[in-house]
């Protein structure tokens, strides 16, 4: 018998034991563990059978690190028919989360029983996959086509309660699991339940409404962005209802094969490691010691402030918001409570779920009510003068040891913590907007900010449910620091021949979720326009505000006036090309010089995304980011970056770096040296034929 899995049997009912940390994947050694562990049950006394595992969960999934290698047998399809065609009924006990082959591991069985605060679960989209074990037979045969679909595409887990109301898990155990399972396994034995085979079961074709499937593949195609998967994940539920199982079986797993061979499953996948490698602070032991934080206060209620301690009540940590004015206080208050009131209306939050978050967070206008406060994270005005002010307030009130935080987009991190005599507990949290749900954190090492700060930083971010990569400090640390020549080139591409539409579709086709231009009618083009004034423009290229000038000083700052590079329908803000602005845009060509002409989409998106790409090369030159994969996961995370692409630095990786490279060159020649210098880094990956990933394993 494998290590990882064993096997006993005491009073008639055999365990199967699978244990391997962290999350008792399904590697080969745990395949060949529960095959075993079933064929011995089929030739022992016991009468009936329990899968149970060790450790924090139940089996998570396959093991998705052998995706990338030849298959090793038994594969996962042997196991399940083993234990679904067992003589003696199998009943898998569940804890934790049962998430993918794990879960399916679960359907094959004849019962499910589970803790109430388990959870079940198909999230193999989210790796650009789809259940490849029968989950996309088994799941419809109990929970309805409809259901099956929802919880296949979206790959979102339900909890245990709710899963035995679908009647997904047959009974919820109270107390110790084991316990509980070897009761329920009795019962079944003494009652003579029968072998209940979900594959057994026949989904009647005559309830799935006309047209079902092509709605939902139309439904589905249209928020992929690129991923298949889900599409593919409609065909499994239709061979569901329409072919004989063995059949459908086989059409699942032609399919599986090929999303797990697509550049969108690996793409996908390295970006789930990548969120992982993220959280880890290289040169800092796991168990560096960590801070305890049990109260934090946020400095500034406006739009960032707000979300921010949103995030705090929704992981119940109590939140004091400190504001300048009684009226600004209750401005921010009543922009949280309507904030919930919208979560409220979609359904995903109870009345008193929002009572009791609501009474987490309390306000102020006193420093001396933030003095006990953990963390303090400042969110006021962009203003260095001000944050500094800040800060020296926050070093003579907070107590000691208390993480003094920043969510500033810009500033110096190493100005703002010198302005206080314990540089070591100051650092940036850089949220993004809208902060309650925006999953990224950036979180910023100032050149003083001490180990367990960070460390603690980093476990604050995962506990209330971001995904942190760490920055150094630089004009916009990672994510907005890139920002700029995207920007940049979407504006001249305007100017050079382009019209919005035909960057944003091009851009959108790539699987952006909205494109530069489009995003600037989002967040207002008066924003920017305000920030140029304040700082002068002198120096700076105008070319690429010139056409936002122009708009907003003739009254379009984007959606919120009805207008910006686009009209926008009052009732949908369906977003309608203007040709007003064509023309506006032609003209500000001509000012310029610039000799208009036909731009194809292969180079709207290298002029897009390749100073992506350079800068990211600049910022691991510099040591700002820790990894390429670090930059890839906040462009995923924070600028909505297609997943399926797998962030700047992978996507270069696949286009080949060398291509890139002289494609920047190309850049170059025809546009100068200020915007296309190639960094250092790229140019020698690119010389060298090697990629960001491998540089990544060379300085791990
Ligand atoms: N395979 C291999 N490694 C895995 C894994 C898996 N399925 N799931 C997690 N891990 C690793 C992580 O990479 C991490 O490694 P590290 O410590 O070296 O960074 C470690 O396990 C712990 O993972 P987390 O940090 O994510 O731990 P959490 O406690 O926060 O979360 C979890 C646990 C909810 C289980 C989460 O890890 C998770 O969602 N895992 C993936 C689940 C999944 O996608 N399953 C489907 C796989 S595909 C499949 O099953 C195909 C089938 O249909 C044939
Ligand atoms: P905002 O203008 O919406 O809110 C600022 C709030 O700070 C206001 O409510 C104001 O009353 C309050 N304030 C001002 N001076 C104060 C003082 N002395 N003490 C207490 N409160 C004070 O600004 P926003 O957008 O929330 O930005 C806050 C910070 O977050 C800025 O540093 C900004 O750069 C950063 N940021 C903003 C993002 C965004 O998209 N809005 C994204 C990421 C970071």
């Amino acid at each position: 018998m494998s290590q990882a899995v064993s096997y006993s049997v005491q009073d008639k009912i055999g365990v199967i034991s699978v244990n391997n940390p962290p999350v008792n994947a399904l590697a080969q050694r745990v395949r060949e563990g529960i095959l075993k562990s079933i064929q011995a049950a089929q030739r022992d006394d016991s009468e009936a059978v329990i899968l149970a595992c060790e450790g924090r969960t139940f089996i998570a999934g396959a093991d998705i690190t052998e995706f990338n290698k030849p298959p090793k047998e038994p594969g996962l399809p042997e196991v399940l028919s083993a234990l679904e065609n067992s003589s003696k009924p199998v009943i898998a006990a569940i804890h934790g989360t049962a998430l993918g082959g794990g879960f399916e591991v679960a359907l094959a069985c004849h019962y499910r029983c589970a803790v109430a605060s388990a959870k079940v679960g198909l999230p193999e989209v989210k790796l650009g996959l789809l259940p490849g074990a029968g989950g996309t037979q088994r799941l419809p045969r109990i929970a309805g086509v409809k259901a099956a679909l929802d919880i296949i595409t979206s790959g979102n887990p339900v909890p245990a309660g709710k899963a035995h109301d679908m009647g997904l898990v047959n009974e919820i155990i109270e107390g110790d699991l084991l316990e509980g399972a070897r009761r329920y396994a009795r019962d079944l034995v003494d009652s003579g339940a029968p072998l209940k085979r979900i594959r057994d079961v026949v989904i009647d074709p005559d309830t799935i409404e006309p047209g079902f499937f092509e709605q939902a593949r139309k439904r589905v195609n249209a928020r992929a962005r690129g991923q298949i998967a889900p599409d593919r994940i409609v065909s499994c539920l239709e061979a569901a209802v329409s072919l004989p199982i063995d059949q459908a079986l086989e059409r699942e797993r032609e399919l599986f094969r090929e999303l797990v061979t697509s550049p969108e499953s690996a793409a996908m996948r390295h970006i789930f490691f990548a969120e992982r490698q993220a959280a880890k602070i290289k040169g800092l032991p796991r168990e560096t010691s960590q801070r305890d934080i049990s109260q934090a206060a946020i400095i500034g209620g406006g739009t960032m402030g707000g979300g921010i301690a949103m995030c705090f009540a929704n992981a119940g940590i109590p939140v004091i918001l400190l504001e300048v004015s009684d009226e600004a206080l209750d401005r921010g208050m009543k922009i949280i409570r309507k904030n919930y009131g919208i979560t409220v209306k979609r359904g995903k939050l109870g009345e008193e779920d929002v009572k009791q978050r609501m009474g987490l967070i309390t306000g102020t206008t006193d420093y001396a009510d933030i003095a006990h406060a953990d963390i303090v994270i400042e969110a006021v005005f962009e203003n260095l003068e001000l944050k500094k002010e800040i800060f020296a307030k926050l070093d003579q009130t907070c107590k000691p040891g208390a993480i003094l935080a920043t969510n500033t987009s810009y500033q110096d991190v190493d100005a703002i913590a010198a302005a206080t005599g314990r540089p070591e507990d100051v650092l940036g949290t850089h949220f993004f907007s809208p902060a309650n749900v925006m999953r990224l954190l950036e979180v910023v090492r100032g050149e003083k900010t001490a180990d367990d700060a960070l460390a603690t930083a980093m476990r604050i971010g995962k506990r209330i449910g971001k995904v942190c990569a760490l920055s150094g400090v630089c004009y916009g640390f990672i994510g907005n620091r890139m920002l700029t020549g995207y920007g940049r080139e979407a504006q001249l591409l305007l100017l050079e021949g382009c019209t919005p539409q035909q960057v944003d579709s091009t851009l959108e086709q790539f699987g952006m979720a909205m494109g530069p231009v489009a995003m600037g009618d989002l967040a207002g083009l008066d924003v920017g326009y305000k920030a140029r004034q304040s700082r002068g423009t002198t120096g700076d290229d105008p070319r690429p505000y010139a056409i936002s000038t122009r708009l907003v000083e003739s009254g379009r700052h984007g959606q919120k006036t009805g207008a910006g590079y686009y009209r926008y329908d009052s009732e949908t803000r369906r977003r309608i090309p203007d040709p007003e602005v064509e023309a506006m845009i032609r003209e500000e060509a001509e000012k310029f010089g610039i000799a208009r002409r036909e731009i194809s989409a292969q180079e709207i998106i290298a002029r897009c995304l390749y100073p992506l790409v350079n800068e990211g090369a600049k910022i691991l030159e510099e040591g700002i980011a820790q990894r390429a994969s670090d930059v890839d996961v906040v462009y995923v995370f924070g600028y909505a970056f297609p997943v399926a692409k797998g962030g700047p630095m992978f996507y270069a990786d696949r286009v080949g770096l060398k291509r890139v490279y002289e494609q920047i060159l190309e850049f170059q020649r025809q546009h100068g040296e200020t915007n296309w210098r190639p960094a250092n880094l790229l140019k020698e990956l690119a010389e060298s034929g090697g990629s960001f990933a491998e540089w990544d394993r060379r300085q791990a």
